[in-house]
């Protein structure tokens, strides 16, 4: 075997051993589970990453034919309406065998066609091993999207034995604004510059950003629950966080080990969606920041477009961490934690950057899909977020309406804070 094909094999092996001790803690029930109803139910998902798999690499860059038709389609996207009356809903779906024999089939088949795929190196999907990458990268991401599923789902569907206890309780600590000097920022990668990057990442361009000031820290759970305070109890159960439960008159917040009292997730960022953070931030007499302004932000030095260095953030993480217990990651500006424990709603609408071009013929979809201003850009990463995504061109978004994510924010201001 030639080093780079075992090299390449050992990489998918690695993601799909981690699918397998993702799905591995859900119980046979709970594949039929549809815990947020603008999802798919979970069966969907374990599907979806080997026909995802099959779909770009065997089919799409290879040009073979379909190797299961029904399933390769079934599997093939998943779904973000805008309601759940819009969302699909099938009658019944294989059986979770019928699936396992499927993804077998399509591991098996990937890895004889690695050698296929290194030598078309005339075809940018395949040069570079770019397919593979892509593919690699789509089964980490579905890694922590998974994970909200499952906190969203009901007690005893997902083994949640395994969850460590935290390695930090308390309430953290309150944000202060600080001020950020204006400056250029780079935004994006050149297609040249990454070995592999998705569409949107590319188009390098310069903005600059303007005198600003940024909280420190992202807003926590506490700080939401006194925002909610001052409002009538009518008003008070549509604000709640789809993040926290209700018990007995007392909120709990969800987390994939099942939920656990406010006492020790208060001081952990507050999970929202960008309507909710962008209301929260006009309440105070502030805003989001935009995408350009946290980049800007979140340097490590004024004079280098480096990032600060990530923290609380890694996949072996179980759940967030107070705010204020990475100072290490202060950036040049004294902001913490931009990069960790909770993407940050931004008010940048997710668009494509100077020059877009969805390179990658077989997933002609993946951005420009949501190119239709009802998303906006998060940024950062969460705690569960496998760090091949901290690269500095990275991109994520969600629906701004949508709830379920690892999204918390921070509040920007134009004027100093009177705080
Ligand atoms: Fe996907």
């Amino acid at each position: 075997m030639s080093g780079a094909r075992a090299s390449w094999i050992g990489r998918l092996e690695g993601a799909w051993a981690r699918s397998d001790e993702v799905f591995a803690t859900l119980s046979p029930a709970a594949f039929s589970l549809r815990p947020i109803a603008l999802r798919h139910p979970l069966l969907f998902y374990l599907g979806h990453l080997p026909a995802f798999a099959y779909n770009q690499i065997v089919r799409g860059a290879l040009d073979e034919p379909p190797l299961d038709a029904a399933l390769d389609t079934l599997f093939e996207r998943g779904i973000d309406p805008e309601s759940a009356s819009d969302a699909v809903s099938l009658a019944s779906w294989p059986s979770v065998a019928e699936v396992i024999a499927y993804r077998d089939r399509v591991r098996e088949l990937v890895r004889e066609r690695v050698s296929s795929v290194l030598a078309k190196r005339d075809d940018v999907l395949c040069d570079k091993g770019r397919v593979l990458s892509l593919v690699i990268e789509h089964e980490r991401m579905h890694h922590e999207t998974l994970q909200y599923l499952f906190a969203q789902c009901p007690e005893g569907a997902v083994a949640r034995a395994s969850a460590p206890s935290p390695d930090v309780v308390g309430a953290g600590r309150a944000a202060r604004a600080v001020d950020i000097a204006p400056g250029p920022v780079v935004l994006g990668a050149r297609f040249d510059e990454l070995d592999f990057g998705w569409d949107n990442e590319f188009g390098a361009e310069t903005r600059s950003v303007e005198r600003f000031w940024l909280d420190d820290l992202p807003q926590r759970n506490q700080d939401w629950l006194d925002y909610m305070g001052v409002y009538s109890m009518g008003a008070q159960a549509s604000l709640a966080p789809a993040s926290w439960v209700s018990r007995g008159g007392q909120w709990l917040v969800r987390t994939v080990s099942g939920p656990v009292a406010m006492d020790e997730a208060a001081g952990w960022p507050v999970q929202v969606s960008g309507a909710q953070a962008r209301a929260f931030c006009a309440a105070r007499g502030g805003r989001l920041a935009t995408e350009a302004e946290l980049h800007h932000a979140a340097r490590a030095r004024s004079d280098s477009d480096a990032l600060a260095d990530p923290a609380l953030v890694d996949w072996a993480r179980a759940r967030p961490d107070p705010v204020g217990s990475a100072p290490e990651s202060a950036s040049a500006f004294g902001v913490e934690e931009l990069i960790g424990n909770g993407w940050e709603w931004t008010s940048t609408e997710f668009a494509p950057r100077p020059g877009f071009e969805a390179w990658a013929r077989t997933y002609p979809g993946y951005s420009s899909d949501f190119f239709d201003g009802q998303h906006d850009v998060v940024f950062g990463g969460a705690w569960p977020t496998d760090r091949v995504f901290l690269r500095r061109s990275f991109r994520n978004w969600y629906r701004r309406s949508y709830p379920y994510a690892f999204t918390s924010f921070r509040v920007a201001y134009d004027e100093r804070a009177t705080r």
